[in-house]
C-alpha cells in the first residue's frame, strides 16, 4: 500500500469521493453536508493524499485543507472492501506529518454523528470532540473535532548534546581502539554514516545476549560497528564483513589490530549481495546468530531475505537508518528509491511471521528481528 499527495483530478479518485458522497448523503439532510468539491481540493491551500494497492489502483483519500491557524481534514475516505487494514491511520498519519512539516499544529474535522466508526477512529488517534469552528454552526448532525500536536513527539525527552553526552558516559563502555577508530573517522567527509557509540554499546550487548559466534556485517564503512561486534564474540567468533570500498575499509584495519580482533574479521570485498549468494551457495544455511544490514538502501530487501535464510532459529538481524531522518514517516516522491525501500521493508518486517520484531527510535530508528 502505497500513500502519496496528488491531485484530487483523476478519474478514479473522483470516483472514490462520488462514493463517498453515496455513502454519506443518505445519512444526512442536505444543508448538514460539507463535502467540498474537486475545485476546492485543487486550491493550493490544500494538501490532498491517495493511498494506492499493490496493483496501483486508488482505494482510499483525505485531504487537509490549511485555514486561519488551523488545518481541516477533508474528504476522508476508505473504500469498504480495504477497510481493517490500518488504512485510514496511515493516510491521517501522512496528512499530520505532513501539516506538521507546514508549520500547522492544530487540525480539525467535522464528521457525523451517524458515523461510529469514523468518530472511533479520530478517537483513537488523538482528536477530542470539541464545539463549531469557523463557518459551521451547532448542528445535531455534525461532531466536530480536534487535535493539537506537539512539533515532537513527547514520548521521547529533547535529546540535547548535555544528556546525549551523559547518557554516552554512562551506557558505554568504549575500547581504545573503537575511541581511536571513531577519532580517525571523525574528518571522514562520510562520517555521518559511522553508527554511534550507544548502538555499538547495543549492537555488542545483542551479540552477547544471542550467544552470537558467527556474525554478518553488510556496510562496513571504516568498521566501528565491526569492531563493537567483533570486542564482544569469544576468541573463534568471527565478523563476515561485506562492504565494496577498500579505501573506507583500509582505515579501520589498524584500530581492528590494535584491539586484537583483527583475526575475527572476515573482510568480503565485494557486492554483499553475491557475497551472501555464495555463503548460501556453499551450504551456510542457518549457520549464523546474528547480522547487521546497513550498506545500501535499496538493496536491504535482499540482504534481509539472505540473511533470515543464513540465520539459525533464534538468530538476530538489525537493521539500521529503518527511520531514516524521519523521511519513512511521510509519502516519499516516486523517484526517491531509499525511502520507497525502507518503507517497503518496514512494512514487511512488521507483518513478517518469520521473525518476532520490535523496532527502536534510537539513533535513526534500528529493527530487531529475531528469526522465529
Ligand atoms: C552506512 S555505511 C556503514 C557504516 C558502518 N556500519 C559503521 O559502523 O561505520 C554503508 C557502507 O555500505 C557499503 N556499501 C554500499 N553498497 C554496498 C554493497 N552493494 N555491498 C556491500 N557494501 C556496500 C559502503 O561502501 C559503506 O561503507
Amino acid at each position: 500500500m502505497r500513500i502519496a499527495f496528488e491531485s484530487p483530478d483523476q478519474p478514479e479518485v473522483i470516483a472514490l469521493i462520488d462514493e463517498l458522497d453515496a455513502h454519506q448523503k443518505p445519512l444526512y439532510p442536505a444543508e448538514s453536508h460539507h463535502g467540498v468539491d474537486i475545485a476546492t481540493l485543487l486550491q493550493p491551500n490544500v494538501r490532498f493524499a491517495v493511498a494506492r494497492d499493490e496493483s496501483g489502483a486508488a482505494v482510499g483519500c483525505a485531504a487537509v485543507m490549511f485555514l486561519d491557524g488551523y488545518g481541516e481534514l477533508k474528504r476522508m475516505f476508505v473504500l469498504p472492501s480495504q477497510r481493517g487494514q490500518g488504512l485510514g491511520r496511515k493516510l491521517i498519519a501522512a496528512l499530520e506529518a505532513d501539516a506538521r512539516s507546514r508549520g500547522c499544529t492544530v487540525l480539525r474535522l467535522e464528521t457525523g454523528p451517524l458515523q461510529p466508526e469514523a468518530i472511533g477512529l479520530y478517537a483513537a488517534l488523538g482528536y477530542v470532540r470539541r464545539g463549531p469552528f469557523g463557518e459551521y454552526w451547532n448542528d445535531p448532525h455534525s461532531v466536530f473535532m480536534e487535535k493539537t500536536m506537539t512539533a515532537m513527539s513527547d514520548r521521547y525527552l529533547p535529546l540535547d548534546d548535555t544528556l546525549f553526552a551523559y547518557a554516552l558516559d554512562h551506557g558505554v563502555r568504549e575500547h581504545p581502539a573503537q575511541a581511536a577508530l571513531r577519532e580517525a573517522t571523525r574528518s571522514h567527509p562520510h562520517a555521518g554514516m559511522q553508527i554511534s557509540p550507544d548502538q555499538g554499546a547495543l549492537m555488542a550487548l545483542l551479540a552477547k545476549l544471542v550467544g552470537a559466534r558467527n556474525t554478518i556485517e553488510i556496510g562496513v564503512f571504516t568498521g566501528y560497528s565491526a569492531l563493537s561486534v567483533a570486542l564482544a564474540l569469544p576468541a573463534d567468533g568471527r565478523v563476515l564483513a561485506c562492504d565494496i570500498n577498500d579505501d573506507y575499509v583500509n582505515i579501520g584495519k589498524p584500530h581492528w589490530a590494535a584491539a586484537g580482533v583483527a583475526h575475527k574479521i572476515d573482510l568480503r570485498l565485494g557486492p554483499a549481495l553475491q557475497t551472501l549468494d555464495a555463503c548460501l551457495a556453499a551450504g551456510e544455511a542457518g549457520r549464523y546468530d546474528m547480522a547487521f544490514i546497513d550498506a545500501d538502501k535499496a538493496g536491504y530487501d535482499g540482504y534481509y531475505e539472505r540473511c533470515l535464510s543464513l540465520l539459525r532459529s533464534g538468530g538476530l538481524i538489525v537493521v539500521d537508518n529503518v527511520l531514516w531522518s524521519g523521511r519513512v514517516a511521510r509519502p516519499a516522491a516516486a523517484d526517491d528509491r531509499d525511502t520507497l525501500a525502507l518503507q517497503a521493508l518496514n512494512d514487511k518486517i512488521h507483518g513478517d511471521e518469520r521473525v518476532d520484531v520490535a523496532m527502536l527510535a534510537i539513533s535513526d530508528g534500528v529493527t530487531l528481528a529475531r528469526k522465529r
